[in-house]
């Protein structure tokens, strides 16, 4: 079993730095201290934005190869330490080791889509000549990096969503400064570690663990072009509100819905929404909140679902039987019980789980939720599925669009039509047909609308928001 350190530096202007050792991780499973990390003081993160914009010219100047060998080092090494990552990710985000696994996995496509997308940063050449006026002239336009970047990464997914900031970053050439999340910062200090290696330009980044109070700078320094954030809706809203004249990318929170319809494999539909609903404890953006049924199958899907959760393995996730680990702490696990218990003293039945033991909350799976009750409405985050029944395929579409939220939403239906329904009219920024609002892979389009957020990621998107357009203008003499 790989082992970890006892003290990891921070990054600061390429460099490894080991001001102090103040941050405390705990393992998630045992919550004892598994290491302690170097935390950022305001005064190192002003040193890291002056770094940053010192070097924005230098990225901007590097050819596309470079750039794309940075990433492809990146790639190799990462997958050299593969076992090292997964279990540093098992332990300070109490993940299962499977799940860490895949994570890894993530993590390696999502730098070695950036390597390829790095050397594809096309712009267009357009004639002008549309009107007698600008007979003779014609526009060139290409893309160019927004210049310092400032992201901050959750928890949830350590490597691979700080990765999704990361490397569109460098395969576009802009420094950057981040803050990962302070419960689960190993991820990427190691990504930092390999980003040492390579010879990118002084300042090109830093890589802080800080904690919120001393963090101000990422939102609100007026040098920092670009604010990439993914967390909670409250706090990415606020971040935008005080960003100033920012662009801002926002990936925010859902409570995704999945839609059975009866002409769904039921088998199928229940592997996925197995794993939607419970993988990593719920703890993902995307994961299945809220089930809605057709009620010609209802009962016997519940029944199915129900058999299959009681047998979900829950435990250490450092064992490669267990499904269910902790919740990433004992106040998310309590808050999320509080909801269940308000929910069924609502009226709501509970058809399994419920139970909590410190940071462990059982899979938990509802019916007959109040349609205002917060387990319902408010983000989940943890172990918690609802059934819903429909009859009418409208009415499911019109529920599952009932959520301040708009991130993914599935569909389990064999009609065609159906399919171009939804992707119609369902208010989310993505649509999974046949699978669980919880299915992602690294190069599609990510993100979402109404309180989930703002812009998207998915490398070349990404890259996009990273880039301005700089226009060309040429008059044929
Ligand atoms: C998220 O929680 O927003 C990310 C989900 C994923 O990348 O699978």
């Amino acid at each position: 079993m790989p082992t970890l350190k006892d003290t990891y530096p921070l990054y600061l202007n390429n460099k490894a730095q080991q001001p102090n050792t103040d941050l405390a991780v705990t393992d998630k499973f045992t919550g004892e201290v598994a290491f302690r990390t170097a935390l950022a003081s305001p005064e190192i993160i002003d040193e890291a934005i002056a770094g940053a914009v010192r070097a924005a010219e230098p990225m901007a100047q590097l050819a596309s190869y470079e750039r794309q060998a940075v990433l492809q080092h990146c790639v190799e090494r990462f997958t050299e330490r593969f076992d090292e990552l997964a279990y540093a990710l098992c332990v300070e985000a109490g993940k299962p080791i499977k799940d860490s696994e895949g994570e890894v996995t993530r993590l390696i496509d999502t730098f070695r889509i950036a390597a390829e997308e790095s050397v594809r940063m096309y712009g267009e050449v357009m004639p002008l000549d549309i009107s007698a006026r600008a007979r003779g002239y014609q526009s060139i336009w290409k893309r160019y990096p927004i210049g310092p970047c400032s992201f901050i990464s959750p928890f949830n997914f350590p490597l691979n969503l700080a990765a999704h900031k990361i490397a569109p970053a460098i395969a576009v050439g802009c420094p950057f400064v981040m803050k990962p999340a302070s419960k689960t910062p190993l991820g990427a200090i190691i990504m930092g570690e390999v980003l040492a290696e390579t010879d990118l330009p002084e300042g090109a980044f830093s890589i802080l663990p800080a904690s919120r109070d001393g963090a101000d700078l990422f939102t609100v320094d007026e040098r920092l072009k670009l604010l990439s954030f993914t967390g909670s809706p409250a706090v990415g809203w606020d971040l935008k509100a005080r960003c100033g004249k920012k662009k801002v990318v926002l990936e925010l929170g859902g409570n995704a819905a999945v839609v059975v319809d009866h002409d769904a494999d039921l088998d199928d539909a229940l592997e996925r929404i197995i794993f939607g609903a419970f993988y990593q404890s719920g703890q993902s953006c995307i994961g299945v909140q809220r089930i809605i049924v057709h009620e010609d199958v209802y009962d016997r899907f519940r029944d199915m679902l129900v058999a299959k959760t009681k047998t979900l393995v829950a435990g250490d996730p450092k064992d490669r039987d267990t499904f269910i680990g902790p919740m990433i702490s004992e106040g998310e696990a309590s808050r999320l019980k509080g909801w269940i218990d308000e929910a069924v003293a609502g009226g709501a039945t509970l058809l399994t789980g419920g139970g909590c033991k410190g940071n462990m909350l059982e899979a938990t799976l509802l019916e007959g939720v109040d349609k205002d009750a917060k387990a319902l409405n408010e983000e989940a985050f943890g172990p918690l599925a609802i059934l819903q029944k429909f009859a009418d395929f409208d009415e499911a579409l019109a529920e599952v669009n009932r959520s301040t939220f708009g991130l993914q939403a599935g569909i389990f239906t064999r009609d065609l039509f159906k399919m171009f329904d939804a992707w119609d009219r369902l208010e989310v920024g993505g649509v999974v047909i046949n699978d669980v609002p919880s299915y992602r892979v690294d190069n599609m389009p990510y993100g979402g609308v109404k309180d989930s957020g703002l812009g998207r990621e998915g490398i070349k998107f990404a890259m996009e928001d990273m880039t301005e357009i700089r226009n060309l203008v040429i008059r044929r003499g």
